[in-house]
């Protein structure tokens, strides 16, 4: 028995997504998604102005790179399928992708690695962006043509499936920020993208549950817990909006079936409400998850607003402002607070609040810049900070665990280095470091250490 034990088919493994991985983008029938446009026109904006064309090559080497998972005793991977790899036009089924996936997920299973299949991972295809992206009705409905092909053509083998990663990430960083395209700055037009994407997820849950495919499907939300300044009535005021705003506005309606309504009455008051059809609210009332991935990287501080808003139109952060925890702990290179209890508390939220139900921690992970600079006579890096990083988060989960929290796996981000979206290859988060030059893989001092934890399902 190791100190930190987890339960007998603990999921242990990593995840990716097609943009960030597969490379080979104009490929084999791949239509262009809106990074593969964005960076045509913009490759300024791109850290080193590396775009998504050849992403780590997993399209090529995915069978050498599944061995290399089995060698760290992974018994589970998250891939993303790419919509417009899948569905070029948006309609008809292109042979080589579903070539591709299937040879993927054939071999994922042949060496025990179980396969969590995600849908969307930020990658509007561009022909659909065009016709309004996520703010488009079309594209609900041609999102759900696209699960029901994924369930048909895999759904014999893959057994679990999700949705969406992070669908609030394309709402604040499209449509609320500048920072992903197509750079709108509207709370409105963010709000009907949420709604949609909301929307859109409900309907794909429904069309896997009638396909009657025995399996499972989820959603992947990034967890923010929202911890404030003090018990002030403002500060707990800032923290309960923030957390409406980027934790309750997905979590709620996917795991409970229904808007908090707290959060419904703001968006009225400020005229933000999406156009909702007859039966909408009924279908995301209906079809509920069945598990839930959370992706932890940090938590989120906030404070009543103190200084004034610099914009007169209504954003999120007109409601609160973020505050700096005297006594944090930074990655310097991400720029995101390192805080590993908030993992227990969101154990303890998902058992207390919503209804236990079962979830897996489905990203966790560090970002670091330069690794090169640690690797050891022998070529591997030495990333022992990730290591810390990992254990201390894992010790929280399983204190949330031995308390009654329905955890069933746990995933790094990533694999294996891969693009960073606007930061390209920036930040290093893989379990093997990828040598860009040679496309060749190294293990990590973190991945052979993961594999240990793997392989004994627990650690010291
Ligand atoms: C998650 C995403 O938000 O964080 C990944 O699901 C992303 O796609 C990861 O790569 C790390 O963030 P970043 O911006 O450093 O790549």
């Amino acid at each position: 028995m190791t100190t930190y034990q987890f339960p007998d088919g603990f999921l242990w493994g990593a995840a990716a997504s097609a943009t960030q991985t597969e490379g080979a983008a104009d490929v084999d029938g791949k239509a262009k998604n809106i990074w593969d446009y964005w960076f045509e026109i913009e490759p300024e904006r791109f850290h080193e102005g590396v775009g998504p064309q050849e992403t780590s090559t997993f399209y090529k080497n995915f069978q050498a790179d599944i061995e290399r998972m089995k060698a760290i005793h992974l018994n589970s991977f998250r891939p993303s399928i790419s919509w417009s790899r899948l569905l070029p036009d948006g309609t008809n089924v292109n042979q080589q992708a579903v070539d591709f996936y299937n040879q993927m997920f054939d071999e994922l299973l042949a060496h025990g690695v179980e396969p969590i299949v995600n849908l969307y991972h930020f990658d509007m295809p561009m022909h659909f962006q065009e016709k309004g992206g996520w703010e488009s009705r079309e594209v609900v409905e041609a999102f759900n043509h696209y699960a029901q092909t994924a369930f048909d053509l895999f759904g014999d083998r893959v057994k679990k499936w999700t949705t969406f990663n992070e669908p609030i990430v394309p709402v604040e960083m499209g449509y609320l920020n500048d920072f992903h395209y197509p750079c709108v700055v509207d709370m409105k037009r963010a709000v009907a993208v949420a709604f949609h994407s909301m929307l859109a997820s409900a309907k794909a849950v429904q069309s896997y549950h009638q396909a009657g495919l025995h399996g499972e499907i989820g959603i992947i939300l990034n967890l923010t817990p929202s911890y404030p300044r003090s018990h002030s009535k403002g500060d707990m005021e800032a923290a309960k909006i923030a957390d409406l705003f980027f934790n309750r506005s997905f979590l709620d309606p996917s795991v409970l079936g229904a808007y908090p309504s707290e959060l419904v009455e703001l968006l009225r008051k400020y005229e933000l409400l999406p156009t909702i059809e007859a039966g909408d609210l009924e279908i995301i009332q209906q079809h509920t998850v069945d598990f839930l991935g959370v992706n932890y990287y940090q938590p989120r501080r906030v404070k009543e607003r103190e200084t004034p808003i610099q914009t007169e139109a209504i954003l999120p952060e007109n409601f609160f402002e973020p505050y700096i925890w005297p006594e944090r702990r930074m990655n310097p290179y991400r720029g995101w607070e390192i805080y590993e209890k908030g993992l227990y508390d969101i154990a303890i939220h998902i058992k207390e609040n919503y209804g236990n139900i079962p979830w897996y921690v489905a990203e966790n992970g560090m970002g670091v810049e330069n690794e090169e600079r640690f690797i050891d006579d022998s070529g591997m890096v030495q990333d022992d900070y990730r290591i810390e990083f990992y254990k201390e988060h894992l010790k929280w989960l399983h204190k949330g665990m031995e308390e009654g929290s329905n955890c069933f796996g746990y995933h790094v981000w990533t694999f294996m280095d891969n693009w960073s979206w606007l930061n390209a290859y920036k930040n290093r988060y893989g379990l093997y470091r990828v040598d860009l030059r040679t496309q060749k893989r190294y293990v990590k001092q973190s991945g052979k250490w993961l594999g240990q934890v793997a392989q004994q399902n627990g650690f010291e």
